[in-house]
């Protein structure tokens, strides 16, 4: 699978961790900065950089670390396609992808650890989305929505 990742001074040092390790798990990345430590960079940068890769389809997943992974999500899901979160317990990592579709995954590197972050890239990377009905009519409500399609009528029940 093709892998964006970024980070900004708050998850730098982690996203070298995770380069490692999700190449080790046999997955191509694509380090989308920072190249270097700086203090004063903005977490919107490398949050658009992941997201519009995942969205023009050079990436099938993304994953994105800043401080707390709250700015990084935020910004994410300005790109249209981008399904980002902040997921700091492996159930949510997958269940994310398999119910929701998450594309992107957000970590911040001030609240999880090393060995807790690549659990959960590593859930979120092997979890896939499951294609289940109601998985599928939610996610299309929710593609409806960013389109600003008018959301269908709830089916009477
Ligand atoms: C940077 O200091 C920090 O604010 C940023 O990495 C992130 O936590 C924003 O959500």
């Amino acid at each position: 699978m093709r892998v964006a990742i970024g980070a900004d001074h708050g998850g730098f040092p982690l996203k070298a961790e995770l380069v490692a390790q999700i190449r080790d798990l046999g997955h191509q990345v694509q380090d989308m900065g920072a190249r270097i430590l700086d203090a004063a960079d903005d977490y919107p940068d490398f949050a658009k950089a992941v997201a519009q890769a995942v969205a023009a389809g050079q990436a099938e997943r993304g994953i994105i670390v800043c401080g707390s992974g709250v700015g990084a999500t935020v910004a994410a899901n300005k790109v249209s396609g981008v399904r980002a979160a902040t997921c700091h317990d492996t159930y949510s990592a997958h269940q994310g992808v398999e119910h929701d579709d998450m594309n992107v995954l957000c970590l911040g590197a001030r609240v999880v650890g090393e060995e807790v972050a690549r659990e959960l890239a590593k859930a979120f990377l092997n979890a896939r989305f499951s294609g289940e009905e109601r998985h599928l009519r939610r996610l299309n409500k929710v593609k409806a929505a960013e389109a600003g399609l008018a959301q269908p009528k709830p089916k009477a029940r």
